[in-house]
């Protein structure tokens, strides 16, 4: 439990530096380059929601895990390899685009919020706020990318 819930930081924390470095890759442009601070912001909040959910006592907060490590693992590879990129060669709006909202797709699926059997109530809730709130991250992405890419004719 312990060790997903690492796992499940380190994610975060992986995805903060991404958008980080993506609003840095992204100087040109203000308003995706805030845009991606504040998703840079919230990704902080949630490595810290996570940690906290790790020193929880275990027994009394959490029934188990629904899905296996290698997942997350698997996971937390492509972020950090992601991360790697994105330092050697800047990315292009589109190009990072794409990747953040990849990634944060298959985010989703694994999430505490959505991974996670909990035995407390007040603390499902909290958590499921979390995971709704990458799932906003994909909107906001979405909508950032369909408005420049994909306009409407
Ligand atoms: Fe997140
Ligand atoms: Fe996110």
């Amino acid at each position: 439990m312990q060790e997903f819930f690492d796992i499940c930081s380190e994610i975060e924390s992986t995805m903060c530096l991404i958008y980080r470095r993506m609003a840095h890759a992204m100087r040109g442009n203000e308003k995706l380059q805030e845009l991606m601070l504040q998703l840079a912001k919230d990704e902080a909040d949630h490595a810290n929601q996570v940690r906290y959910a790790r020193v929880l006592p275990q027994s009394e907060s959490f029934a188990g895990v629904k899905i296996g490590k290698s997942r997350l693992e698997l996971l937390l590879l492509k972020a950090q390899s992601l991360l790697r990129d994105l330092e050697n060669d800047p990315p292009t709006e589109k190009h990072a685009l794409l990747k953040a909202i990849e990634l944060e797709e298959e985010f989703i699926g694994v999430h505490v919020g959505t991974a996670v059997e909990f035995k407390d109530e007040k603390l499902k809730e909290r958590f499921s706020m979390l995971a709704r709130d990458d799932e906003k991250h994909v909107g906001t992405l979405r909508a950032y990318f369909n408005k420049v890419y994909c306009p409407a004719t």
